[in-house]
């Protein structure tokens, strides 16, 4: 594994704050400042084995000296949640990579965010930055029930910015009284949640202008068929290397084997640490990072899950 800073951090704190979620505090064990973030970041948590996972950062990013995560147990945990909601304890120590944004939160006159269960928590910092610079803005945030949303007692200071709907009581997000079929001018939507969330509020945002809607995905969509069944050869402009790319095998792989070593962490097109530059050529976008501009701009890809649409491709490797 090859992340591109870690650092061994303390369990602070470990606390239930909903059903099956509990938030996680974690400090340098010298007292030492951490890294600095912004709004939408997230952590890489290495756990043992080798498994990472990525949490979003949800604790005040004023505080140089700790860092708060919440993490939902998954039900088909592959160990990650599991493991922290069993195994680590408060005075242990984790390592964690990043902080990285993938999710950055860009100026607006309004913000509506849209929050599905644990996807209020890159959300919540976003608030705290709204409030601090005085920008309108406006929560709708959905969860199975109301003891199951983290962080629920926290809003209830905004007052009817907040909007909470727990399912067993609401029923599904009532988008379309949300998210009008035109755009509301000035208004910018970031939404994270489960992937039927996502997929919805995509639908109804489909006809809007580009750059005002903004998703973060917990888990990686199904991948579909690539581009091209063929091999493809990769050009590494700096290494003066190329390397052919076979079906079924990563691009990262490929460039690994060669002895380049690329930075990687989740290996689902997920976290953002192995985006390379593309000079030449056509990706296959196959991550869940960059958004339809960005896609067609073609001038990066994350090489642990995108391929090729052309014969060749070159990167700035
Ligand atoms: S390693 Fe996470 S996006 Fe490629």
């Amino acid at each position: 594994m090859n992340i591109a800073t870690t650092l061994d951090l303390r369990v602070a704190a470990k606390a239930a704050v909903a059903e099956g979620v509990v938030a996680l505090t974690l400090a340098h064990p010298d007292g030492r400042r951490l890294p600095d973030w912004t709004p939408g970041a997230h952590l890489d948590l290495i756990l043992p084995g080798g498994l990472t996972r990525q949490y979003s950062l949800c604790g005040d990013r004023w505080d140089a000296h700790t860092y708060r995560i919440g993490v939902l147990r998954e039900p088909d945990s592959r160990g990650g949640s599991a493991y922290v909601h069993d195994e680590l304890a408060e005075g242990d120590m984790v390592a964690i990579g990043g902080p990285r944004n993938n999710f950055a939160l860009v100026p607006a006159e309004r913000y509506l965010f849209i929050a599905g269960g644990i996807g209020i928590t890159p959300l919540l910092p976003m608030i705290h930055q709204a409030e601090l610079l005085g920008t309108d803005w406006q929560l709708l945030y959905g969860g199975r029930t109301r003891t199951s949303m983290a962080f629920a007692g926290e809003l209830a200071r905004h007052g009817d910015r907040v909007t909470l709907a727990p399912q067993d009581e609401c029923g599904l997000l009532d988008l379309a009284a949300w998210l009008p079929e035109r755009a509301r001018p000035g208004t910018k939507v970031y939404c994270c949640g489960p992937a039927g969330l996502l997929a919805a509020v995509e639908r109804r945002c489909a006809g809007w202008p580009a750059g005002l809607l903004r998703t973060e995905r917990f888990a990686a969509g199904a991948l579909g068929a690539p581009a091209r069944n063929e091999p493809f050869e990769v050009e590494l402009r700096r290494s003066g290397l190329s390397v052919t790319v076979a079906p079924g095998q990563s691009v990262l792989q490929a460039i690994t084997d060669a002895g380049v070593g690329v930075l990687s962490s989740c290996r689902q097109g997920l976290c953002g640490t192995c985006e390379t530059d593309v000079l030449e050529g056509e990706p296959d976008h196959r991550d869940a990072l960059l958004d339809d501009a960005e896609r067609a701009a073609g001038d990066c890809m994350f090489v642990c899950v995108s391929r090729s649409r052309s014969d060749r491709l070159v990167l700035d490797l």
